[in-house]
């Protein structure tokens, strides 16, 4: 991966043992309306960090996996709970066969990717035909989305954020079905999307 990758994991390395009480937390309870039934899905959370959503999952899904470029992240997320399975990668470069998942989750995580549109690529691969890629970004543009880009600008993160519209077009692109999109919880808009 390029520099910018290293950059961003060590941001997230350093973070990792006061992640959860820095970040504002993700809405399972939302998210999981949204998503419907999880019995017998295969899971995976793109960028899933210390597990905190992935754990969640757990009681619904038998088996929730999280890829993650930043061990200390994944290190929290094996404390956490030892039934989520912890693959070190990249969105970039998934270390899974084709057509692996029924669910992929990316919450807080597409503006960290390096290269965007090879991550939604790499998605699209190991999803199963009419399996759903479930994506929640903060919106640059809502009052609270601002404050949070110009933090991570200020912290050198080199994020890119995606208006809704800029996402929707990118996954249309790369041959995804738009089948949802609104907010989960300002300033942070999901869209779900079927291959
Ligand atoms: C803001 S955290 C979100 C973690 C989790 N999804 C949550 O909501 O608590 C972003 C995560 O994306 C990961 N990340 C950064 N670059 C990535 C990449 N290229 N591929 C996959 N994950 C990446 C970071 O290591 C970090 O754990």
């Amino acid at each position: 991966m390029t520099n910018y990758c290293i950059t961003v994991k060590f941001h997230f390395d350093l973070l990792a043992p006061i992640y959860e009480i820095l970040i504002p937390p993700v809405f399972p309870q939302e998210m999981l309306t949204l998503l419907g039934d999880l019995k017998g899905k295969k899971i995976l959370e793109v960028g899933g960090g210390t597990g905190r959503l992935a754990q969640y999952l757990l009681k619904y899904s038998d088996e929730v996996w999280i890829m993650d470029p930043s061990l200390p992240m994944l290190y929290k997320a094996k404390k956490a709970n030892r039934e989520l399975k912890l693959i070190h990668g990249y969105a970039e470069k998934q270390p899974f066969p084709d057509e692996f998942f029924d669910l992929i989750i990316a919450v807080d995580s597409l503006h960290h990717w390096d290269h965007h549109e090879k991550g939604i690529q790499e998605v699209y691969r190991v999803l199963k035909s009419r399996g759903i890629f479930f994506i929640g970004e903060i919106h640059p543009k809502d009052k609270a989305g601002h404050f949070i880009v110009q933090m991570e600008k200020t912290l050198l993160m080199r994020s890119r954020f995606f208006m809704p519209s800029e996402l929707l077009k990118i996954l249309k692109e790369n041959n995804f079905s738009i089948v949802d999109i609104g907010w989960l919880k300002k300033p942070t808009y999901f869209v779900k999307a079927v291959k």
